[in-house]
């Protein structure tokens, strides 16, 4: 009998044996060892390409439980993030995120699946090429802005985030120029978040990502969790408040057409509230970061400037502002922004993407729910791909302007916001090089580096220009736009 059993166990376990998938007998890819590893530097971006350069384009970490590829070339970034982008457009999971700063509710963090897809699928529809064409009159109308006010102040990073802001702030809620008090302190509460996010929250996604087993720990030990979900808590409030209202409001905007979609059906209404509040906050900070890179970046490029400047001149001329239309015609332009995005992307690692089987790769194993990480920043440093990578220079996109941009990302999970991203560079860029000299005044040790920058206006001429347009464009309603923005989405 005794006998009869072990015989059933044997081949119970060998028939569970021969179901399983065989373990894979290829290594995971080389890469260093607690042991073996450099110190990281304090930019991870470069400790990563370091690796690549030591190891080869693919490389991997184990740390606990834990196994982090890397992908250190465009090459493999393609192979993988974008051929093969039906099993790796995951995210990987986070305990700090999921489970406290948005309890899963924003789509840029969700996994790879139905949910996340109906929300990209309404992301799509407010921001793919067409659309954000007709978004441009607004982008015109604030870069007007933004140039009048560049004439009585040098504060840069207050005017582009009052630019995007108020892009964003038109598009999702249907608000006109004028906050009123109670939006304004709404707003603020939301802007606070994303603070909390740019500046604290990675660092904390990654402790509790890589020791999970930290969250057991009584709140009294990391008390930022709890105060994550207090923030958390706000945030939805306050998105819902402002979706519920730009609902109620007297023009079009994103939060009614989304609402008016049969897709957003199926989702909860506050969980529509807080995919676009999310998608407002991505769009005001990401776009404000790249105009400060290239403020700063001018400030040590003068011939690549006076390039630039000699190219407006001679196709613009003093007599008008650089328009959409002169996209075509401006191509230093294009490729200067190009390799701006190149030269210094605002998210160095990207957002780290997570494989939802195994997979073989170059003769590797690349394990189910590893993080793989496209080191945007490595990739646009690859000296088999760009000559001299670590100068700004703008003439190689010249020389091949459709030459692929890692800056926003990869496959499936790649930057939604490309298109009305790329026309607010566009058009604030080209706008301030046509108006304004910028340059550096000797810094005094307690300032500010944004204090020490300075804008003046390039003659009489521009001057009088800018204030022909900020009356042209201050006659121009909003509201206006936005719903003929309706109309011909109606008539497609
Ligand atoms: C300076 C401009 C911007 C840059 C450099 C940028 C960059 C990126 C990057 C690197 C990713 C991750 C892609 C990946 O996982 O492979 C991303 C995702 C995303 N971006 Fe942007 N972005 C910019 C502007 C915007 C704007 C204007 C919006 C919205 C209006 C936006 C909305 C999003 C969203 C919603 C995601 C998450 C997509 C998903 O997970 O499915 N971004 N962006």
């Amino acid at each position: 009998m005794q006998c009869m059993s072990s015989f059933s166990l044997i081949t119970i376990s060998l028939i569970w044996w021969a179901l399983l998938p065989p373990p894979s007998r290829l290594p995971l890819p080389p890469g260093p060892t607690l042991l073996s590893a450099s110190w990281p530097e304090n930019d991870i971006a470069k400790t990563f390409h370091s690796w690549c350069k030591a190891y080869g384009p693919v490389v991997s970490v184990k740390i606990g439980t834990r196994t982090i590829i890397i992908l250190g070339t465009r090459q493999a970034a393609h192979d993988l993030l974008e051929r093969r982008g039906n099993i790796y457009s995951s995210r990987p999971s986070s305990i700090f995120m999921d489970r406290y700063l948005n309890k899963g509710l924003n789509p840029a963090f969700m996994p790879y699946g139905s949910t996340w897809r109906l929300h990209r699928r309404l992301y799509s529809t407010l921001l793919n090429v067409r659309e954000s064409y007709a978004y441009r009159r607004l982008q015109d109308i604030g870069s007007t802005e933004l140039l009048h006010e560049l004439l009585s102040t040098n504060d840069f990073p207050q005017l582009f985030y009052r630019y995007t802001s108020s892009v964003m702030l038109k598009l999702v809620y249907g608000k006109g120029g004028n906050i009123d008090d109670a939006d304004h302190h709404r707003l603020q509460q939301i802007n606070d978040m994303a603070t909390f996010i740019l500046q604290k929250a990675s660092f904390r996604t990654i402790v509790l990502y890589l020791f999970p087993l930290l969250d057991k720990l009584p709140m009294v030990f990391m008390k930022w969790r709890q105060q994550a979900e207090q923030l958390h808590d706000l945030t939805r409030q306050v998105y819902v408040e402002c979706g519920n209202a730009a609902l109620q409001g007297d023009c079009w905007n994103w939060i009614r057409e989304i609402h008016d979609r049969p897709e957003s059906k199926d989702l909860p209404w506050e969980d529509v509230c807080y995919s676009l509040g999310e998608l407002y906050v991505a769009g005001i900070y990401t776009t404000k970061m790249v105009l400060e890179t290239f403020v700063t970046t001018c400030t040590d490029h003068a011939d690549v400037v006076r390039k630039a400047q000699d190219e407006l001149d001679s196709v613009i001329g003093t007599e008008r502002l650089p328009a959409f239309d002169d996209m075509d015609r401006l191509p230093y332009i294009s490729a200067f922004i190009s390799e701006l995005v190149r030269w210094r992307p605002i998210s160095p690692i990207g957002v780290p993407h997570a494989v939802i089987q195994d997979d073989e790769y170059m003769g590797f194993h690349i394990p189910r729910d590893a993080t793989v990480i496209a080191n945007q920043w490595g990739i646009n440093m690859d000296e088999a791909v760009f000559d001299s990578p670590e100068i700004f220079n703008p003439e190689r996109y010249l020389e091949n302007p459709e030459r692929h941009l890692s800056g926003f990302g990869f496959g499936r999970r790649a930057c939604p916001g490309y298109h009305l991203a790329k026309a607010s560079f566009f058009i604030v860029i080209s706008r301030i090089l046509w108006a304004y000299n910028i340059d550096r005044k000797t810094q005094a040790a307690s300032e500010p580096a944004a204090s020490t920058i300075m804008f003046t206006v390039r003659s009489p001429q521009h001057q009088e220009v800018i204030k022909r347009e900020q009356e042209r464009t201050r006659r121009q309603d909003a509201r206006q736009i936005l719903e003929e923005v309706r109309l011909q989405n109606v008539k497609n």
